[in-house]
């Protein structure tokens, strides 16, 4: 059975979207413990206009603090050319270009339709392979509302596959499917991930779920009984995408993780590890976390049987 492979994206898109700015010294001593956990990879923070996301304008000095290990790869969300030009300084292993499946959002959260998108998809890719650090590193994108937009509701399938079409073309190397608002269903999320997959079938896809509505667990596992078996997940189950009305927290990373333990799936990770990462959570952005292991233990936590 394929190991997973957990992207971490609690410093990115958990981050972006809480009420203060996490230091940037937290922020790093953050990223260095989840380093040693096993996950595959971290999205360690975004590149965009500081104006859009000033929570995460410690991106250059985060990505070049932080310690560098040979066994988790480093990503980064990029919007546009300036953005990837910035990550690229600060060396990277990958870059997530983002992009949305609708006008709408795309219009709210990045000033672009999916076609504006594509076009900067077009410059980043040879800005990025024009660079001399640029030639090894991973081009991801990510596709936000592929599962249905906040203010346009459905988003055809074909229309998804469509983007994806481009993409490709235009040398992305991997895309992930965003339900950027927890619209979707595990129905729906088995039908889309079976069908990307046989129409897609070179192409590695990372499944991103929002638990706005509940279903974020239910999903991940719809989705990997397809063969889906990468995962953006965020540590204490932060998250949220400031430009989509109703956003709410990533799927749970260490839940994410304590599941598909608990059904003999291997995910590489030490959940022991994220757990005490996600403990300390609490202290570092202020408020308590919507992750349940964290509050709960583990299922085969044993209690002291009680004394008459
Ligand atoms: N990094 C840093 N600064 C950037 C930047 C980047 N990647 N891209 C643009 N800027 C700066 C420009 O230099 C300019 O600064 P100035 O006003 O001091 O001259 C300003 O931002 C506006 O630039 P412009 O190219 O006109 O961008 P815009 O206003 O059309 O915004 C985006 C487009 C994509 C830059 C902006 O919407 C954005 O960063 N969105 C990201 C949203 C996000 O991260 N959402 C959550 C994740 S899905
Ligand atoms: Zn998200």
């Amino acid at each position: 059975m394929t190991q997973l492979q957990i992207n971490e994206v609690a410093p990115r898109d958990g981050f972006q979207s809480e009420a203060s700015f996490i230091p940037t010294a937290d922020k790093i001593r953050l990223i260095d413990a989840l380093s040693v956990t096993g996950l595959a990879r971290i999205e360690t923070t975004s590149f965009v206009s500081p104006k859009a996301i000033p929570h995460l304008r410690d991106a250059a000095e985060v990505v070049t603090g932080i310690q560098r290990r040979t066994d988790v790869g480093i990503t980064v969300l990029v919007p546009n050319v300036k953005g990837a030009e910035r990550a690229l300084a600060g060396g990277i292993d990958e870059v997530n270009l983002v992009m949305s499946a609708s006008d709408s959002h795309g219009l709210a959260n990045l000033r672009m339709t999916p076609t504006q998108s594509l076009e900067q998809f077009a410059a980043i890719i040879e800005a990025v392979r024009d660079h001399p650090q640029g030639r090894a590193v991973f081009i991801n994108a990510s596709l936000s509302t592929s599962f249905g937009c906040p203010f346009e509701g459905e988003v055809p399938q074909a229309r998804v596959f469509e983007l994806i079409e481009h993409q490709l073309a235009l040398g992305v190397q991997g895309v992930t499917l965003c339900d950027t608002t927890g619209m979707a269903n595990p129905a729906q999320v088995a039908r889309l991930c079976e069908a990307a997959q046989s129409r897609f079938p070179d192409t590695p896809f990372t499944l991103h779920f929002h638990n706005t509505r509940g279903m974020g667990l239910a999903n991940a596992l719809a989705a990997w009984q397809t063969g889906i078996t990468r995962f953006d997940a965020s540590l204490g189950g932060l998250g949220g995408c400031p430009f989509a009305p109703g956003a709410t927290g990533n799927v749970c990373t260490e839940d994410l993780v304590h599941m598909f333990e608990q059904m003999g799936v291997a995910t590489g990770v030490d959940l022991d590890a994220l757990l005490a990462a996600s403990a300390i959570l609490p202290d570092l952005v202020g408020h308590e976390t919507p992750g349940q292991v964290v509050k709960a233990g583990k299922a085969d936590r044993q209690y002291p049987i009680p004394s008459r």
